[in-house]
């Protein structure tokens, strides 16, 4: 038996927001990141909605990005002496996937970090509270999805936290939202949408409810993000469509290693000075996971219909892969990301020498290469890499060489 779970409601379109103001209950948690939603008056506005809608409101703010395990207890603390009965998450993927994690231990006091972190192991929330997410970027699809993904300093790893229980009971995909977003957040977002869709629709838990949703977000992003991340503003409404189908099919198709990579070198170097974003390490590591995948004969036959439904041309499924990479790192130039960890530099931007020097590299690579394979996205990817495989691949995402293998 398979399941399929999304939020019931889902409102969108601009001026989606206001759909705050028919919740009912008596209390509510606005749960908010560093600045960006108060500053462009999206917070203001949900505290009056929710104000509006007879309740009692209580803003947590100042949620980081790539939120700590800390944050979360922090969170949850403040909800166990409010008590709300709803909890409003607005902002990009941290601030919403912080809030998840909140809920949990709000409904379970007694739970720890590891225990949220059992795929597939929550127990039954909304005996306290019902949660409504307000996504700010395009790209995380938190808003629709049944994960979260929280970052142990200490260990300098992101874990993710799954289960259909944190899935939203109300997602507002509002693109008045992201309108406002810098450049370089669009173009991370964005490639992160991407990959979701091209994960979910090759994950061997893909099924016929989340093959349209991914090949349709997978057109839509082709169409529409480098115009978005060019200032076209139609693009950038259309995009935050795009990436919340891409989160609808892979909340249900699950993802692969593309993310299990980056889950484990996004933080593992942030003590040289700067964090992998999430999305710039997607995009840099997907063409050559498509590339190791691509070994897999379903796999490469379902990048094959991809292309095709792409309109990228190849007379067969091995020319048809390679025409997708190029898509891929075309877009990596397009939207000014590196192809590889070696040129990455602390802003983000390609560079000729990256900040995670080539020794430090080498010395965590088969630690970091565990910790991939034991990542929760691994299971559903369409090859099982080896250890040594996945040094490999590593290898080939610092130095940008081809996948042979
Ligand atoms: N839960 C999931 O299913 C899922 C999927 C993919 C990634 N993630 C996680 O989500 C996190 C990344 O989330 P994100 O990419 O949405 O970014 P983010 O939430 O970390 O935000 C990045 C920065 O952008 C700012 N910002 C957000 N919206 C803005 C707007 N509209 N205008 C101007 N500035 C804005 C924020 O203040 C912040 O400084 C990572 O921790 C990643 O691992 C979760
Ligand atoms: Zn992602």
């Amino acid at each position: 038996m398979n399941r399929f779970t999304l939020p019931r409601d889902l409102y969108h379109g601009k001026g989606a927001l206001e759909a705050l103001k028919n919740l009912k209950g008596r209390r509510a948690i606005i749960c908010v990141g560093g600045g960006s939603m108060k500053k462009f008056g999206f917070l203001d506005r949900a505290e009056a909605y929710l104000k509006e809608a007879g309740m009692e409101v209580k803003i947590f703010e100042g949620i980081e990005p790539d939120p700590s395990v800390e944050t979360v207890m922090k969170g949850a603390a403040v909800m166990q002496e409010f008590e709300p009965d709803w909890i409003v998450a607005i902002g990009g993927g941290s601030p919403i996937d912080a809030a998840k994690a909140m809920w949990i231990k709000y409904e379970y006091p007694e739970s720890t970090f590891e225990d949220m972190c059992k795929v597939f192991g929550i127990p039954e929330l909304r005996k306290k509270a019902h949660f409504v997410a307000v996504s700010s970027t395009s790209g995380t699809a938190t808003e629709v999805t049944a994960f979260s993904i929280i970052t142990d300093y200490q260990k300098g790893i992101k874990y993710p936290i799954a289960d259909f229980e944190i899935t939203p009971d109300v997602a507002i995909v509002d693109p008045e939202l992201a309108e406002t977003m810098p450049k370089k957040l669009v173009a991370h977002t964005g490639m992160d949408a991407l990959t979701h869709a091209v994960e979910a629709y090759v994950s061997t838990a893909n099924c016929d409810y989340t093959d349209p949703l991914a090949i349709h977000a997978i057109e839509m992003i082709q169409r529409d993000l480098v115009n978005s991340y060019n200032g076209d503003m139609t693009a950038r409404d259309n995009m935050h469509n795009a990436q919340c189908l891409a989160g609808m099919a892979f909340s249900n198709a699950l993802l692969g290693i593309v993310h299990s990579m980056a889950h484990k070198t996004g933080a593992a170097f942030a003590d040289h000075g700067a964090h992998i974003i999430h999305g710039a390490a997607n995009a840099m590591y997907l063409p050559k996971v498509i590339a190791f995948n691509a070994k897999d004969a379903t796999a490469k036959k379902r990048y094959g219909v991809i292309v095709d439904y792409m309109g990228l041309g190849g007379a067969n499924d091995d020319e048809k892969v390679q025409k997708l990479i190029a898509f891929c790192r075309d877009m990596n130039d397009k939207l000014n990301i590196p192809h590889s960890i070696g040129t990455y530099g602390a802003d983000s931007y390609p560079t000729e020498k990256g900040f995670v020097p080539e020794e430090i590299f080498l010395e965590r690579l088969p630690e970091i290469a565990k910790n991939a394979i034991g990542d929760a996205c691994t299971g559903s990817n369409p090859r099982q890499p080896s250890q040594e495989e996945m040094e490999k691949l590593l290898k080939c995402c610092y130095y940008d060489t081809d996948v042979d293998f």
